[in-house]
Formats: C-alpha cells, structure tokens, sequence
C-alpha cells in the first residue's frame, strides 16, 4: 500500500515535469507554423489531457441553424440496394465523375458482391458515392456517361455538390445520410476510397467473428491520436484558427479506410447533425462526430498508411487494406485470393515461416508507411 501510493505521487511528480518541459519547449518556439513545435503541442495535449468536451461546445450549432447548406439533392440514387437483405457489410466508395476505370476494377475483384456471397457466404454490397465535376461543359458529359454506368449497375450515388477535394465533408455526410435512410440495417458499414485494395475475403470473415459477439461501438482502421491542425498555409490539409483554434483533433481513423458498427454510424449520423460542417478535412470531422458521442477507434494493424503493402502470401494472409492501388488491383486480386495462402500458413512450419517473412518485411529501419512493425507478430 505503502509503496503503491509513493509509486503514485512519483508517477504524477513525472508527469508535472514532462509538462513543464514541453511548456518550456513551446516559450522557446513561438512560429505557429513550426511542424515540429505543433506536434510536441499536440501530443503532449493527447497524451496529459486527452479532452475535448471544449470542441463539442464550441462546434456545436443547434438543429434549426443546421439546414439548408446541406439538403442536397440527389442526382442519381439506389435506394433499393439494401431492401430485403440481411447485409453485413455496406461498402461506401468515395469516387469522382471522370474515374469509371477505378469504380470498374473495384466492381471485378474486391467489390464483386456476386463473388462475396458466393465463395463467401457473406452478402456485401458496394455504393460508389460522388459529386459533379466542377467543370459544367465535362460535367454534362460525364453526367449521360454515369446515368448508362447507373442503369448497368445499379450502384451510384451522387448529390449535386462539386466533386472537389474542400467539399469531402459533403462527401461524409452524405454517407451517413444515406446509410441512415436506406441501409440502416447493415451489420457495418465500411467507407473507402476509390485508390484502395481491399481484401475482403478476410474483412468479411473478421466482421462475421465480431458480429457473433455483438460487438458494438466498433470503429477501425488506421488511428491518428493526437494529430496536430496544419497551419502552413501552403498545405492541402491547412486549417485557420478560426475553423479549428485547438492544439490536436480528438484520435480519428484514416478517411482511406475505416469500418464502423451500425450504432456508431448512427450515432455519428446523430452527431453530424448539430455540429459545425465547415471543417473540410472529411475524417478530422467525423473525429469530432465521434468525440461528441463518446465514441473512439481503434487501430487494426492491417489497415495500412499511405503506402502500398509488400507482395507476399504472408502477407496477404492478414491483409485488410492496402492505399495506392491503380494498375495492379487485378493482379492483387488474384495473387492475395488465391487458396495456397491459405494453405500456407495453416500448418505450424507455415505459420513460423510467416512470422519470419513478416517481421523481415515490416521491421525496417527505413520507414515505409504501411503496417507497423507489431502487425508482424500478430
Ligand atoms: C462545394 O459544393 C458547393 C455546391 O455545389 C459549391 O457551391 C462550393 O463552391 C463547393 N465548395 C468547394 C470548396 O469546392
Ligand atoms: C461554422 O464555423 C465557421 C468558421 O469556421 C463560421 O464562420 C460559421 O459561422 C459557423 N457556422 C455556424 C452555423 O455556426
Ligand atoms: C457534446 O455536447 C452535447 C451538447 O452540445 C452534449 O449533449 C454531449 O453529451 C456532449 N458530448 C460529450 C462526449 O461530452
């Protein structure tokens, strides 16, 4: 007891002096834009408080104040896509006019609702979702272009907002939107960008053991905690003090790829409903969406970062998603789908060979942003 309560006071004593350094740190640096300086701020934020009650009240706007801006209408919509099903999972992709070749790819290999439910006995279904080029002369082309895509396939979704890279908070609120008006019933609801590989013969299977247990208030993917604002007005991702004055964002998950429970997309649809849509960085938004509810992700090693996974069965045999996919999605396809890496690691000289082959792969001293080097033991 007695050695208990002194580790205690030393553990706080610790935790006072690596404040005050950080403090010091941040007098000494005063630039806003200093990279190096904001993400002491932010971590040191994330990891001494970690609370963000102030976000909520701030960002909050009431009901009433909320319409209008945000009612757009629906150019082209599948409302039926869900109806009659016992969906598990409902693939949201974020795609733009002019990339039919993508939303193709997708449609043949992981995409394949066909394939999944008859290899898989799992019944997936796709929904690419997208606004209208911001070009009109293309945009009325590409317009009689996606209406023949939609009678073949039956899967676009599309508002009459600009498709551009500010307006991707319009993007996930009309995710949410329609989810909570026409697939309120799926199990999970997963939401990913158009230059993504997803396997997801091992997604399905995961979700279905989580789905066995009931699982809920379930978000993952790839977490950022404690990420600071950019304030270098130079970058894509640049935000003023006046959209976001705060040090860090509540922990959120990589807008590339991400799963929720059907709860959380409730919830999440709840909470967007009375927050501020003004900040335009779509996963940051759906962070303070998630904050409001009490709701926090949870990071799944095999959704990877910005780059491409390594080729090898032994990694395919974990693999949830890998970013960067354009030429080779087909050839991924086939060589992550293809029973031998099964059959590889289902025996115990397979497994310890894949421990093996994975932490050579993944434990670098060179950082390449895919899975960490703890997916490896796993
Ligand atoms: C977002 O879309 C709306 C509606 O089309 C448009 O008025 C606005 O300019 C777009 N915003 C950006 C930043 O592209
Ligand atoms: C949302 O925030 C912006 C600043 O980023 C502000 O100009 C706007 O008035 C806010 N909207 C509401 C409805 O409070
Ligand atoms: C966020 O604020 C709303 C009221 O604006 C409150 O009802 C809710 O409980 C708050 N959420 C959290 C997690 O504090």
């Amino acid at each position: 007891m007695f050695i208990s309560s002194r580790r205690l006071r030393r553990c706080q004593f610790l935790q006072i002096l690596a404040t005050c350094f950080v403090l010091s740190l941040m007098l000494m640096f005063t630039q806003d834009d200093n990279n190096v300086v904001n993400h002491i701020k932010s971590y040191s934020y994330r990891y001494l408080i970690n609370s963000y009650n102030f976000v909520n009240d701030s960002l909050s706007i009431s009901r009433d104040k909320s319409d209008g801006t945000r009612n757009y209408k629906y150019l082209l919509n599948n409302k039926d896509k869900c109806q009659n099903e016992d969906v598990l999972l409902l693939l949201f992709v974020k795609t733009s006019p002019e990339n039919v070749l993508r939303r193709n790819a997708i449609r043949n290999t992981w995409g394949n609702e066909n394939y999944i439910r008859s290899r898989y006995g799992a019944t997936i279904k796709i929904v690419f979702a997208l606004g209208v080029d911001k070009d009109p002369v293309k945009s009325n082309l590409f317009q009689r272009d996606l209406d023949k895509e939609n009678i073949k396939y039956k899967d676009l979704v599309q508002q009459d907002f600009l498709d551009t890279f500010h307006n991707l908070t319009l993007k996930l609120l009309l995710q949410f939107e329609w989810v909570n008006s026409y697939c309120s019933d799926a199990k999970f609801i997963m939401s990913a960008d158009d230059d993504i590989f997803i396997h997801t013969p091992n997604l399905v299977s995961y979700l279905k053991s989580m789905d066995l247990i009931g699982v809920q208030d379930f978000w993952i993917g790839r977490v950022h905690r404690g990420s600071p604002p950019m304030r270098n007005k130079n970058s894509k991702y640049y935000v003023s003090h006046e959209m976001y004055p705060w040090s860090s964002y509540p922990d959120y998950t990589a807008g590339a790829a991400y799963v929720v429970s059907r709860d959380v997309a409730a919830k999440v649809y709840e909470a967007s409903q009375t927050l501020n849509t003004s900040l335009y960085i779509d996963d940051v938004f759906m962070g303070l969406c998630a904050n409001k509810m009490g709701v926090v992700p949870q990071y799944h090693v095999f959704f990877s970062g910005e780059g491409k996974a390594p080729y090898h069965p032994c990694i395919y045999n974990k693999m949830m998603t890998s970013h960067g996919h354009l030429d080779d999605i087909y050839y991924l396809w086939n060589q992550a789908t293809d029973p031998k890496v099964k059959a590889l690691s289902s025996s115990f000289w397979g497994d310890l060979y894949c421990k093996f082959v994975n932490v050579m792969l993944l434990c670098r001293i060179r950082y390449v942003d895919t899975y960490p080097c703890s997916a490896a033991w796993s």
